[in-house]
């Protein structure tokens, strides 16, 4: 079966053993969209009927723009849905693209200057269209794997006239349904209370998140399923849309009084207003769309092993992830070498790997007031400076890890004081302040250049292993949309420079948390920290939310101190470890003397995750149950052999009935052990179900092992 089928009359059909995407050139010349969703082989063009009191295209008698599926649809000739495209031209703001030429690639052209999706074992389809009397062209790119039921899009927009063209909306894909009941899902939150899961039904109308606060933001992560509505976790057709970055976003959904579904998935159009000279070509981002029929968990594994296969930086592929002691929470700020070398050794103690230095090392930084852009070490507390302490980390046989912030300014900083025209501001206006600091302009070339001189003075020494990469605030003063794109730009050309230069150094990224969270960043950096919330409960259902997305591959997890810092709960030890257990990067951020408290669980879980480092990436990830009082999770390791139950029970109560859970994706012909005792069949595991423990206290938390013998 070829990838990419083009037909004489110009359908236009991508096709897998898993999904069909099609599209034709419409009699009109129009992009038609046919149909994209589970395999099929000759997707026909829907029916035109006739329609009254309506905007007939032209003078056609039955074609209605405002009903036509199209591939990137503009306002202005009779379809009055949400544009793909919109621009202001010489004259007027009337768009309308026409076919003109194809092509079709066995490689996926790579986009310049922003992240996007590998291609290997691909096919693209690059479909350009032209507006002959706006004098604009647009290459519309469709790339489809082999063996993933995931389809990339993404645009490019040429200047072929003689004056300059204002765009606005320049959506990176628009994809129709067909006419259906469907429910949206979503993940919205804020600070330490990231990736809630919120579904609705589609309403009629338009529903969008968005972001426009120059990070893609845990208020809306830029993920947006659109499912069957009565899709669960094992059944139904499901389409998730996400984008390949990391700033202004905005993904709708919205159904017209036809019935007609749009997605439309790319920059924020909000103040969005780029121009494009003669001869110039603008780029959108990529945006990606996934279909399962095995619902959302279903749609989860595709996402997770084409984000695993094709976004995630290749050199830390199936790499395990060192356990570590990162200092926040066990020192926050007051940190020093002496600190530093003490807490190596408890570290070293309990079998941790890698010591994590974070905030507070550098110029007089002892709270959140001061020293952001100032990336050398503080004298009076780091004498011998950073690599030289991190040469005496590692001489105890422990990686060493270093947190920035490397896109920030604090007003009090050397940095602010000789260029404060490099932070965000506007005129006239007193900047904004956003945990005491500043953002720097990456839209200026001089701040690129500064901030990589600064991080290469300090990783060029060999000697730091890991790099934490913050970034605390949302972005005001920023002036236009377009700014905030050029801003990403920049930071995708730094991180581009970085990654090139430091290929073994293991990235992490983090928003306080999970305030960036996506498929830009993941792009340069192997994991993230997906919250400040490292309270079980708390975690618990951040994990269950990103997972829909996510594979646990990318996630960092460590135990923190009880009572929790941000919610005030008590927890044990246990739990504060089980509820990370799937994340790939596990670590400890307790001082010394609660360490020491719990030195016996803490030794053996930092066994436990260095025994099960390479099950917990490229594994099956499945959400077993997430409601109410209980949280149950299957982790299979990638090879089949081994299978982790986690339950947790969030409130206990005297007499509880007997619990059981059925497991998925085994194999049904094999057995299996549990805790190296009873033997089960996979069959049973799976139609019948395990048993599991009652509850004898609040926040139970247990894990239960399966090993495949035969
Ligand atoms: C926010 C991060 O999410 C925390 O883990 C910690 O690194 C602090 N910033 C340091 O300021």
């Amino acid at each position: 079966m070829e990838l990419i089928d083009v037909s004489d009359e110009l359908t236009f059909t991508l096709r897998n053993a898993a999904i069909t995407y099609a599209m034709r050139v419409s009699t009109e010349g129009l992009l038609e969209q046919l149909y994209f969703g589970a395999s099929i082989n000759a997707p026909s063009p829907q029916p035109r009927p006739l329609r009254h009191c309506t905007v007939m295209f032209e003078d056609s008698p039955t074609l209605t723009l405002n009903e036509l599926p199209q591939e990137y649809p503009t306002q202005g000739r009779g379809d009055f849905g949400s544009p793909a495209f919109h621009a202001v031209g010489a004259d007027n703001s009337v768009f309308s693209f026409l076919y003109k030429s194809h092509r079709v690639e066995d490689v996926k052209p790579m986009l310049d200057g922003m992240p996007s999706s590998r291609g290997n074992g691909v096919k693209t389809l690059i479909v350009t269209l032209v507006d002959a009397v706006q004098h604009v062209e647009v290459d519309l790119h469709y790339t489809i794997w082999a063996n993933q039921a995931v389809i990339a899009r993404r645009v490019e927009i040429r200047n072929v006239g003689s004056t300059p063209i204002s765009l606005r909306h320049v959506h990176s894909s628009a994809l129709d349904l067909p006419p259906g009941d469907y429910d949206l899902q979503h993940f919205h939150g804020t600070w330490a209370r990231e990736f809630n899961a919120e579904r609705v039904p589609l309403p009629t109308g338009r529903f969008i998140i968005e972001s426009a606060r120059g990070t893609s933001s845990n208020a809306h992560n830029p993920y947006l399923a659109v499912m069957e509505s009565g899709a669960t976790e094992t059944e139904g057709d499901c389409f998730g849309t996400t984008l390949v970055y990391s700033g202004n976003f905005a993904i709708s959904a919205e159904r017209g009084e036809f019935g007609r579904v749009r997605l439309l998935a790319g920059l924020n159009p909000f103040d969005f207003d780029w121009t494009l000279k003669p001869d110039e070509t603008f780029a959108t981002p990529e945006a990606l769309h996934a279909f399962s029929r095995k619902g959302l968990g279903g749609l989860s594994h595709v996402w997770h092993d084409s984000i695993r296969a094709h976004i995630l930086p290749e050199r830390f592929h199936n790499a395990p992830r060192p356990t570590y002691l990162n200092t926040w929470e066990a020192a926050y700020f007051d940190v020093t070498e002496d600190k530093v070398l003490e807490l190596a050794d408890v570290a070293s103690g309990i079998g941790v790997e890698m010591l994590v230095l974070d905030d507070g090392w550098f110029m007089g930084r002892t709270d959140d007031r001061r020293a952001l852009g100032d990336w050398t070490a503080d004298p009076d507390r780091f004498a011998m400076g950073i690599p030289a302490l991190a040469e005496k980390v590692r001489a105890k046989g422990l990686k060493f890890g270093l947190w920035f912030e490397p896109e920030m300014v604090s007003p009090d900083s050397d940095l602010y004081r000789a260029h404060p025209d490099w932070a965000m501001s506007v005129p006239g206006r007193t900047p904004s302040l956003g945990r005491h600091q500043m953002t720097l302009d990456l839209s200026k070339p001089e701040v690129v250049d500064h901030i990589y001189g600064q991080l290469d003075a300090i990783l060029s020494s060999g000697q730091i292993d890991y790099v934490k990469w913050d970034m605390n605030r949302n972005m005001t003063e920023v002036g236009s949309g377009a700014k905030a794109h050029r801003y990403m730009l920049g930071l995708y050309g730094l991180l581009d420079r970085l990654m090139t230069a430091y290929p073994d150094i293991l990235f992490e990224t983090c928003a306080s948390g999970g305030n960036r969270f996506d498929l830009g960043m993941l792009s340069y950096m192997a994991q993230g920290w997906v919250s400040d919330m490292c309270d079980p409960i708390g975690r618990l259902s951040i994990i269950n939310g990103a997972s829909h997305l996510f594979p646990t591959d990318v996630m960092a997890s460590y135990i923190g101190p009880s009572p929790n810092h941000q919610n005030g709960r008590v927890s044990s030890i246990r739990a504060r470890f089980l509820a990370g257990v799937v994340s790939a990067a596990r670590g400890v951020s307790l001082n010394g003397p609660e360490i020491a408290v719990h030195k016996d669980a803490l030794t053996k879980y930092v066994q436990f995750s260095k025994v099960t480092a390479r099950d917990m990436l490229g594994a099956r990830f499945d959400r077993l149950r997430h409601h109410g009082n209980e949280t149950i999770w299957q982790q299979t390791s990638r090879d089949g052999s081994t299978v982790y139950v986690i339950t947790f029970q969030i409130l206990n109560a005297p007499n509880l009935p007997l619990r059981r859970v059925r497991l998925r994706g085994l194999d049904q012909a094999a057995r299996y052990t549990l805790d190296a005792g009873a033997i089960y069949g996979g069959d049973t595991l799976m139609h019948r179900g395990i048993a599991l423990t009652i509850p004898t206290e609040d926040f139970a938390a247990e894990l239960l092992i399966l090993k495949k013998v035969s």
